[in-house]
């Protein structure tokens, strides 16, 4: 899911300019874990959120800020509304390194302690991009062909796919079934490229804060109508 339309919510509730960017984040994650909540309650396998890309880094300090500041807060196993209850099992993509430090340990630390959950897998991807996922897999490639563990005509999907960020985490869940962006904007904006190949595409109108369980089941509802043939014929 592509959570946007974030602080458009804000500036249409007339927030005050300097209180927008807190009321944005905060009313984006008390969002994000109703629907982390409902999805696991639905028994959706996997449910990866656009939380930050490579590109939102070049947006001011201070909203850069911002988000850090609630992604913290989010994966804080003393919050009480903690979004990594109920058995999920969390992981996130990125460029990690780019985040701030105490993030990154809050980062490893949620993976670490959901390791052995067996509940709905629960991606976070916060400095990710597509491109740059595409890019360290065909370093890491490149690597191994050097090392001479991997020959080139070896190089297939299959151990591509591998070394995206996401690696093997949800191999057994498969690629996404089912993108949702929020906002009426219709793009994928360097999201998980490769992963969304074959997904279908669902853009619904709300704004991210408004996107409730009557959204969500209209979205999943939309999913079911599509005919999926995954570019074969059937006869
Ligand atoms: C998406 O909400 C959240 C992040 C990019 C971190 P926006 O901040 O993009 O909200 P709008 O699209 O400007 O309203
Ligand atoms: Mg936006």
């Amino acid at each position: 899911m592509i959570m946007d339309g974030n602080s458009r919510w804000a500036k249409a509730r007339g927030i005050a300019k300097e209180f927008q960017l807190r009321a944005a984040a905060e009313a984006c994650y008390s969002n994000a874990r109703e629907i982390v909540r409902l999805s696991s309650d639905w028994g959706i396998k996997a449910l990866t959120l656009f939380a930050f890309s490579t590109e939102n880094f070049l947006r001011p300090r201070e909203e850069v800020d911002q988000w850090m500041q609630q992604f913290e807060r989010v994966l804080s196993l003393d919050d009480p509304a903690t979004m990594l209850l109920d058995g999920i099992q969390f992981h996130c993509i990125g460029d990690t390194a780019r985040l701030p430090r105490t993030l990154q340990v809050k980062i490893s630390e949620a993976q670490c302690i959901t390791s052995g959950n067996t509940g709905m897998k629960f991606v976070m991807a916060i400095g990710y991009g597509g491109h740059s996922d595409l890019v360290q897999a065909c370093q890491a490639l490149a690597r191994e062909v050097q090392q001479g563990n991997l020959a080139v005509q070896d190089i297939d999907q299959i151990n591509l796919s591998r070394r995206l960020m996401l690696g093997e985490r949800c191999e057994d869940v498969g690629a996404p079934e089912l993108l949702v962006r929020t906002s009426g904007e219709q793009r994928l904006s360097n999201f998980m490229l490769w992963h969304l190949a074959y997904s279908e595409l669902v853009f619904e109108k709300q704004l991210w804060p408004d996107f409730g369980e009557e959204e969500y089941k209209n979205a999943l509802v939309a999913f079911q109508g599509r005919k999926r043939t995954l570019g074969v014929r059937h006869s």
